[in-house]
């Protein structure tokens, strides 16, 4: 897609009719400009209206100009593997909708993740219902949508699905090793090697018809090997399959895709270049790979800007210097979720101090420790507990970026805080 398309057809007609079933808001508009202009300008206008309710509330930046250049880095690098982005890393409708438009196809765990995507794309065939263990009234959903391809990794499962949809097109998940990632979806979801005879049999006893293999080797994985290890079993699989009779057709690489290359030298270049020959390799033209990337496409799209809303000074006998208690206004009841749930490492930056605009600016004044705080009343609301920043004052604001996965699909609304709003902006110019 050109750039001007991009522009008009995706991003700039939010409430085109013909794309969206159910626009996510009348109000919504995308800009065209840096992201530190448009967080200048929120600032500036919540200044403006001084005594407005809810003025300083936290807010997110999306910037789907970095969706889409994550999108054309994935077609450089990962051209015979087609993605369906994982929808449960952030369901931000601008988000699908440009995935969609761009024609990706989405991996959905549940009805209303089938049903959101179903308003946007209009085509069944471009979703996986990627969740190995499925409630029945959502496969039979599935089924009344023509949601065909599903992953599976119990016998159990193959019975429902028997009942409930017996002309899916199943994809068995198997078990891979996932030591080297930050979460572990292995501990729940995936069948051991050795149980993958069994559970062809079943699915041949039953008339199911199995079309492939996927396997997950864990979100946030930090070893590019663990692709290419998955890959051989995966290789196995089919050939198991083929013994037994089966013509597998598909492979499902997963998730696990780093998304900022910020955390231990892991890049999506190092995944590729190792993944890329391994399915080469491996697996002949005709078979169809595609990935469930998650994280990949919104991490680094995203930054949340927070309010001080107050400080406490910590002074103790032994150090004579004195350190911050910083609490802001979204914690980790909300957009900060990803520190418990993700294993995410969140870093601070300075936005506003005073009447100085900072974003993107070396910090000159002398920097103190400190810890930062979420805004509710629990003592495990803590953001930072080791952060150094200049002396900031309550009514300055923090930024931080890679904050687009896991992060406000996860949010609750715990002790009355409400979910920050996304001011959105295109920096693909
Ligand atoms: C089945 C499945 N696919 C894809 C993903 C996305 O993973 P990531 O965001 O690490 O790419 C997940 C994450 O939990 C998952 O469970």
């Amino acid at each position: 897609m050109h750039t001007e398309q991009l522009e008009t057809v995706v991003l700039n007609q939010p409430c085109d009719a013909k794309v969206f079933k159910n626009p996510p808001s009348p109000e919504l508009c995308v800009y065209n400009r840096p992201v530190r202009d448009i967080i200048k300008q929120k600032l500036d206008a919540i200044t403006a209206s001084k005594w407005e309710t809810d003025q300083e509330n936290a807010f997110f930046v999306g910037d789907l100009g970095e969706v889409y250049r994550q999108h054309l880095r994935w077609q450089a690098l990962l051209p015979r593997i087609q993605p369906f982005f994982a929808v449960k890393s952030n369901p931000d409708p601008m988000v699908v909708k440009l995935l969609a438009s761009l024609g990706l196809g989405f991996d959905c765990a549940s009805k209303s993740e089938i049903q959101q995507v179903l308003d946007v794309c209009g085509d069944p065939t471009r979703i996986i219902y990627a969740n190995p263990c499925k409630q029945a009234s959502f496969i039979r959903y599935a089924a009344q949508q023509n949601v065909a391809k599903m992953t599976f990794d119990n016998a159990e499962e193959l019975h429902k699905i028997k009942m409930l949809y017996p002309n899916a097109e199943l994809v068995l998940r198997i078990l891979t090793d996932d030591s080297k990632s930050l979460c572990q979806l292995g501990l729940k979801f995936g069948a051991p090697l050795d149980t993958v005879e069994h559970l062809l049999q079943t699915a041949k006893d039953l008339e199911l018809n199995v079309i492939g293999v996927s396997f997950h080797v864990g979100s946030g994985c930090l070893d590019e090997h663990a692709f290419s290890d998955a890959v051989l079993r995966a290789r196995r699989v089919f050939d198991q399959g083929q013994a037994m009779g089966f013509n597998f057709t598909l492979l499902d690489v997963g998730g696990g895709f780093p998304g900022a290359d910020i955390q231990d030298g892991i890049t999506f270049e190092k995944v590729a270049a190792v993944l890329g020959p391994a399915v080469d390799q491996l697996f002949p033209p005709e078979v169809r790979v595609i990935a469930e990337p998650g994280r990949y496409f919104v991490s680094s799209a995203f930054t949340i800007c927070t309010h001080v809303i107050g400080r406490r000074t910590v002074q103790t006998e032994v150090d004579e210097n004195a350190s911050y208690m910083y609490y802001v206004n979204d914690g980790m009841y909300g957009s900060f979720n990803c520190i418990l749930f993700d294993h995410q490492v969140v870093q601070p930056k300075v936005l506003r101090k005073g009447d100085t605009y900072m974003y993107g600016e070396k910090v000159e004044s002398p920097e103190f420790t400190c810890s930062v705080w979420g805004p509710t009343c629990d003592s495990i609301d803590c953001l930072t507990n080791a952060s150094r920043l200049p002396l900031l004052e309550e009514g300055d604001w923090m930024y931080w970026e890679n904050m687009g996965a896991y992060t406000i699909c996860a949010a609750s609304q715990f002790n009355g805080f409400k979910k920050s709003d996304v001011v959105y902006t295109n920096t693909y110019c």
